[in-house]
Formats: C-alpha cells, structure tokens, sequence
C-alpha cells in the first residue's frame, strides 16, 4: 500500500465507534459519502466559533477575516484543480447537482445569438452511464429548449462504446456532458477522442467529476474540459458546498442562474447588471463555513499525494476483486480488472435481491448501498434491478475487504444458498 490506511483512520472520529452491537465500523460506501477528517470538522466549526459573519458585505473585522476565509477556501480548489484562470474560475454552489443545474439553466437564460442558446437544431450528448445528477438537467434542457438529447451507449463489459463517436457527436452538438468515473461500475471513461470529436463540433465539454475529483489527481488543463462539477462531500469535505470550474470566457458568457444579492453590479427597480466572475453566479449569502470546510478537506487530500490516493485505492480494488470473483454465484456489475477504474464495485449475487444481501452486510458491521445508485437506465442496460455496492476511500484497507467478503459469504448461508 502507498501509506497506512490505519493511520489514516486515526484522523477520522467516526471510526473510534462501534456500530451493531459492538462491531468495527467497515465504511464501504463513500460513494455516496465520505467520512470526515478532524481538521475538516475544526475547520467548520472554528468558522462558527471564531470568525462568523455574512462574507462580501460587512465593514467589520469578523466580516473581513470571513470573507478571507472563504476565498482562501476558492484559492485551494483552485489549485486542487490546476485551473488555469486561479480562483476567479471557481464557483461555489451548494453540490455538484447545483453545479450542473446551474450549467442547465443558465443555458436556457441564454438569448439568441448567445455561444450557450440551445434550440431545437442542436443536440446535447449524455452517456448511458450518467448517475441522475448529469442527465435530468440536461432532459429538462432539451425540454426547455427543443434540443435532442443523445447518449453514448456501453458496452457489456462496462466501457463507454465509443465506435460510433461521430454519430452521437454530430456537427450540431453544443453540449457533451459525461461522467468520468461511473458511480455504479467504477469505469474510468477515456476523455480525450470525446473531448477532441466535441472540440471539432464547436460543442462545450462538461466533465461531472463526483466520483474522480476526490480519487485521482485531476488537472483540467490536461483533460482539456471546459468545466467541470464535483461536490465537496465526496471529498472528505461537508455537505452542502459543490463546486463549479469552467475557463473565464465561458463562465463570462455564460448567463447568471440564480439571481439576487451579491451578484449584481448596478440595480435600478425595474433593471440590473452583473457582477463579474464568480460572483455572477453566487447570489446570495453562500455556504461559507462549508467552503471552508471544504478548503481543510483538500488539503488533507493533497497532503496525502493524489496520486497516492489513487495508487491505494487501484491496489485495494485489485485485492477486493480477486476475493470477490472468487465467490461462488457473484456477479461484478463493473470491469472485473483494475484498467481504467476506480474503487467502486457493485455486485449482485445470484437469488439474493441485493437489499437483503445490504440489509445483511450492515448486521456484521458493513456499510454498503444498494439500489439503482441514482441511475436507473445504467442498471437497466446493466440488465439488474438493483446492485449492492461497495466504494472504498483512503481509509478502507485489506481488512475492510476481508469483512466485506466474509459478510457476503455470511449472506450466502444465510439465506440458504449455501
Ligand atoms: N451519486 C451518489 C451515489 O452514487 C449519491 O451514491
């Protein structure tokens, strides 16, 4: 392993508990959420203690020290990022849901002539693998506007099929939306034919980077997106702050979304104008404490190497999958090798719904999610009504592995299949 995920564990409070009568926590669902370090608790909470006050507004010392507080925050994702144009390209909302709505809707405020005014003549390209959060605003944006949204398919064994990429982006593409790790099967997707066929068509590039952002080292100039969304409770960070990336001359062009105070240069009563870049798109007080949070969060990750994140969770995922193919009736929902992919692994087992086999795991201490993972037509195409899965972070180790495969066994007898 490239460090010890045990001394990691002794950074996050939540794992001095026990859960279910005394059994050692086996957190398997960061997907869905990431546990916290201390510093990013103290981080929040110093907010609160120490610094409180409306960011951008007062005239006051406490005004002051928040405000630096919060656009230092801007300043360590910016980095985390690599973003070319520094902090003034990163947007605060309050997820990556707000962040890819924000993208949506803003969009649909765009007026003719507008780089981002969609109309029935043009397309928005979606994948098959997209969890909920990156394909309703983009059905609700065709709705809108008339647009025909068109997908990228995949293929059985869990990749994006990419052989027809000149058919799914066509001349009239103006937005690619894609995922870059799948929350249900943990592929990694290739970006760079994608991002070059966009770049060819004149379309934009939105990469949702949920699932990559907290896993893997990430540069946007290198992958060559135009924005990119993550949120920062994936990313050992709180709930409630998400963050959008694009370069300056889009997010400038870009129409406001949500409109209010803070984001205005000039008000008469019956018009106004805005302010610039990022504060166009921050109306009203923003989540400031869980900026901040966020900020302690990345940092954490950086001290740890984001390559080493990655490096850990790739030897985890190859250790799990070896024991889990080993399981008789099991089936990887998910590349079963570690190409390309990241520490998510979804499973069903044969005659046992995956809710039964979760409801177990959790009575021997196992936290994992089950269901459509918020992407239904995945799991459709997948050809499951539902999958238990398992998603591994910095502080997963062999031994979490171990329960989890034990348990499943467990699950097995249990339900007489064994
Ligand atoms: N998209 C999140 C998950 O995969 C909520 O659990």
């Amino acid at each position: 392993m490239s460090f010890s995920a045990a001394q990691i564990r002794k950074d996050f409070p939540i794992f001095e508990r026990t859960v279910r009568d005394g059994k050692r926590l086996v957190y398997l669902d960061s997907g869905a959420t990431s546990q916290k370090p201390l510093s990013v608790i103290e981080a929040e909470s110093d907010f609160y203690r120490l610094h409180n006050a409306a960011v951008h507004r007062g005239a006051h010392q406490l005004a002051e020290e928040a405000t630096d507080a919060y656009e230092g925050a801007r300043e360590i994702v910016a980095q985390f990022l690599g973003s070319p144009g520094g902090a003034d390209e990163i947007v605060f909302t309050k997820s990556a849901t707000e962040s890819l709505n924000l993208l949506a809707y803003a969009m649909s405020n765009a007026p003719a002539g507008n780089r981002f005014a969609l109309t029935s003549s043009d397309r928005i390209v979606v994948t098959e693998m997209e969890h909920h959060a990156n394909l309703i605003p983009w059905q609700q944006l065709s709705a809108r506007t008339g647009a025909e949204l068109a997908w990228f398919k995949v293929t059985p064994d869990s990749r994006l099929d990419l052989s027809n990429i000149n058919e799914v982006i066509t001349a009239n593409t103006k937005v690619v939306s894609i995922t870059h790790q799948s929350n249900v099967l943990g592929t990694i997707n290739p970006l760079d034919a994608i991002v070059a066929r966009a770049h060819e068509v004149g379309a934009v590039v939105i990469l949702d980077a949920c699932q990559s952002a907290p896993h893997m080292k990430i540069d946007v100039k290198e992958l060559g997106v135009d924005f990119l969304a993550f949120s920062g409770h994936k990313a050992l960070g709180p709930t409630g702050i998400g963050v959008l990336w694009g370069h300056m001359n889009l997010l400038d062009e870009l129409p406001p979304f949500l409109f209010g105070g803070s984001m205005i240069e000039t008000v008469t009563m019956t018009s106004a104008t805005w302010a610039p870049v990022p504060q166009k798109f921050e109306a009203g007080v923003p989540n400031m404490a869980q900026a901040v949070g966020l900020g302690a969060a990345l940092n954490y990750l950086t001290n740890l190497g984001m390559d080493n994140v990655h490096n850990h969770e790739t030897e985890l995922t190859g250790y799990l999958l070896k024991k889990m193919l080993e399981i008789p009736d099991i089936r990887i929902v998910g590349p079963t090798d570690t190409h390309m992919r990241g520490g998510t692994v979804s499973f069903t087992i044969k005659d046992i719904h995956p809710h039964d086999i979760g409801q177990y795991l959790d009575s021997q201490g196992v936290a994992v999610r089950t269901g459509h993972h918020c992407a239904w037509p995945l799991a459709k195409c997948m050809n499951v009504p539902a999958t238990t899965r398992a998603s591994m972070y910095v502080y997963n180790n062999e031994d979490d592995c171990d329960a989890l495969v034990s348990a499943i066994l467990g699950a097995q007898k249990y339900f007489g299949r064994f």
